[in-house]
């Protein structure tokens, strides 16, 4: 049976992240705020210390599938990983990382990139690690195709992946079980990062579910 797709919402538009960044840029510039983390400190901690956990050679190529301000990015540099790519859809998304990230990261590379567009190839190498914090979600919540665009998006990280590599995912709109069936195709699930779960009526879930899957 085919999986109900999310109801759409403009954070799945190119225009909602357009404007949202333009705003942060203009924060950034004025008081150094760097903006959102998504889902909050937490979530992004616990995949960062899952990634340190799991002796990944820290001059391994990482990419950040949507970037946004390049936060989980800059918690992986400050854990010493060198090798960092950004790519976001979004220009001024691209624009904020960098200018948050020059100063003291100026390895961090970013990248415009649409996933659901755009080659792989032209992101110059194949990866070890691919990282996905709420993009999967914004580009099934597009009110325009977000089917096509979540299959798109699921061949294209499998063609990004070295063998053995991974790839981990955190949404708050899919459950672990949806993200087990949508991603078991084309790769292996290696593990589920325990997330805090709450009870309601009886049933057992988590606000957000972080999911690791190994290409083999
Ligand atoms: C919820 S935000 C998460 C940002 C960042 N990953 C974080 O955790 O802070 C979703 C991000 O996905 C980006 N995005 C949405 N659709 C995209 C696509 N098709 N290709 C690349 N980036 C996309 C948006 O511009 C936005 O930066």
């Amino acid at each position: 049976m085919e999986e109900t797709e999310l109801d759409s919402s403009e954070l799945g538009t190119h225009s909602y992240w357009q404007q949202s960044y333009a705003k942060e840029i203009i924060n950034f510039d004025d008081h150094g705020d760097t903006g959102d983390v998504w889902f909050g400190e937490d979530s992004a901690y616990r995949v960062i210390d899952w990634i340190c956990k799991c002796n990944i050679d820290k001059n391994s190529p990482i990419i950040d599938l949507g970037c946004g301000n390049g936060y989980t990015l800059i918690e992986l540099a400050k854990e010493g990983y060198r090798n960092l790519l950004g790519v976001d859809y979004c220009n001024e998304a691209v624009e904020l990382a960098e200018r948050i990230s020059k100063t003291d990261f100026p390895f961090i590379k970013y990248k415009v990139f649409d996933i659901t567009q755009g080659s792989v190839d032209k992101l110059g190498c194949k990866f070890s690690l691919v990282h996905d914090k709420g993009t999967y979600d914004a580009i099934g919540l597009n009110p325009d195709k977000p089917r096509e665009n979540r299959m798109k998006y699921i061949d294209q990280v499998y063609e990004m992946m070295e063998n053995n590599a991974l790839f981990i995912i955190t949404s708050c709109n899919w459950t672990e079980q949806e993200l087990i069936k949508q991603f078991s195709e084309k790769l292996k699930l290696k593990c589920v990062i325990p997330t805090p779960q709450f009870k309601f009526g009886g049933k057992v879930g988590s606000v957000v579910s972080s999911v690791v899957f190994v290409k083999n």
